[in-house]
């Protein structure tokens, strides 16, 4: 799939874009099955979308959230991800509690939660032994190294082919994490990177340039779903 890039003057604007995409992405799906399943990101770049979006009349009881990644933190904890969508959206919508999908971190391992949430997405899609969910949404961010989700280059995770979700160690300095892969992500509908801030602008460049082909970010490419990545200024460049 070839992606589509596009550049909003302000992040406002790539937010309001996303929100329109959303509620059409949502209606369809609503329509077709009964429910609409995203996969959100963590990280910083989307807090704001979340709250712009907590603050649209939107189908939420038919809505169901996942998480792309998280952090093996507490969930109270400032790096926990469950928390950064409950402060910046769950907190202010009217979702029932069993919409909402956390990748649990009280386990004794990561590799443990990972286990626990591709048992609920096997639930939740009704999945056959080899089978792969089918989000209607992923949103992803993308990491100036070029990770997504939490995929590092060099990696483990990143050539996981039979699980659906991973522990995923990015290195010494940085905590455990546990993450979607890439075979789940490239099996979604559509997938849309947020990108913002001049701090992107480099890995941006790589990327749209198809130079470096390793780049996790890069290995994104979705089977039959759509590839978009909205870009504010700053960091398209
Ligand atoms: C996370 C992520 C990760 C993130 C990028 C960008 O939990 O950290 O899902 O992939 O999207 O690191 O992070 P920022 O938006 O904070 O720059």
């Amino acid at each position: 799939m070839i992606p589509d890039y596009l550049v909003f003057d302000t992040s406002e604007e790539m937010w309001h874009y996303m929100g329109k995409m959303w509620k059409e992405i949502s209606a369809k799906a609503i329509a077709e099955k009964g429910h609409f399943s995203a996969a959100l990101s963590g990280g910083k770049t989307p807090t704001g979308f979340y709250q712009y979006l907590s603050g649209k009349y939107l189908q939420w009881k038919k809505t169901h959230l996942f998480l792309v990644d998280e952090r093996f933190v507490p969930w109270d904890s400032p790096e926990s991800n469950h928390r950064m969508l409950h402060e910046n959206l769950l907190n202010r919508i009217q979702i029932p509690q069993e919409n909402i999908h956390p990748i649990e971190t009280g386990q004794s391992s990561p590799d443990i939660s990972a286990k626990k949430y591709e048992e609920e997405l096997r639930r939740f899609f009704r999945l056959n032994e080899g089978g792969l969910p089918e989000f209607d949404l992923i949103l992803l961010g993308i990491g100036e190294d070029g990770h997504t989700a939490s995929l590092f280059s060099g990696t483990t995770a990143l050539k996981e082919t039979k699980r659906l979700v991973v522990p995923a160690r990015p290195g010494a300095a940085l905590m455990d994490r546990i993450s979607l892969t890439l075979s789940v992500i490239n099996n979604a509908w559509n997938v849309v990177f947020l990108v913002s801030g001049h701090r992107k602008r480099g890995v941006m460049k790589k990327i749209r340039e198809g130079r470096d082909t390793t780049l996790p970010a890069s290995m994104v490419n979705p089977e039959r779903g759509k590839l978009l990545f909205l870009m504010d200024r700053e960091a398209a460049g």
